[in-house]
């Protein structure tokens, strides 16, 4: 079934695409400029919003049908689960140091750098391991009723990024995205 995966691919480029505009911001951290907070700010939040409500439930799900059609996808998927934690909780990190900077606590901009640069590493790792070994798999083994089952993991899973129903929180971020194309990314 090409759909559910072709969806779950574009997830991971309008990520791949947002965690690049972090980078950004990330690298006039370290030259001594001043990043764009309010951006920076967007980005994580729309990952925490959407990513780690909605595009993960929907993952843990495919997963769990990975692991019964091939029980030896245990481990690795055990690994993405814990990752998905991992990833909420540093997203969570970066949201609070930015916080802080917003609201002029005494904050050190190597902390702001360090949460924001461990957190890109980590995210553009986890979309790797999915983009490489996982998704070929499941596209592979997982039958319709298993994609079935992924899909409706997570009701009501409104993309605020996408459509014509966008939040208008969101603005900024989509003007963003559609000014700073794609990278090309050897696979
Ligand atoms: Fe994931
Ligand atoms: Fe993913």
């Amino acid at each position: 079934m090409a759909e559910p995966l072709a969806l779950w691919h574009a997830d991971h480029v309008v990520f791949g695409r947002l965690l690049d505009l972090l980078e950004i911001q990330v690298a006039a951290f370290h030259a001594g400029e001043r990043p764009n907070y309010e951006l920076m700010t967007d980005i994580v939040d729309y990952l925490r919003q959407y990513g780690d409500r909605f595009h993960h439930p929907r993952e843990e799900a495919a997963f769990c049908r990975l692991v019964e059609r091939d029980p030896e996808m245990r481990l690795p998927v055990n690994r993405l689960l814990q990752e998905h934690r991992v990833i909420a909780r540093a997203g969570d990190d970066v949201l609070e140091r930015l916080g802080e900077v917003a609201d002029d606590v005494m904050t050190e901009r190597a902390d702001v750098e360090a949460a924001a640069a461990t957190y890109l590493v980590y995210y553009r790792h986890h979309l790797a391991t999915e983009e490489g070994k996982i998704m070929p798999l499941a596209k592979e083994l997982l039958t319709g009723d298993d994609w079935a089952a992924a899909g409706e993991a997570v009701q009501g899973a409104p993309d605020p990024l996408s459509g014509v129903d966008f939040d208008e929180r969101y603005r900024e971020l989509r003007k963003h995205i559609a000014l700073h194309p794609a990278k090309p990314r050897a696979q």
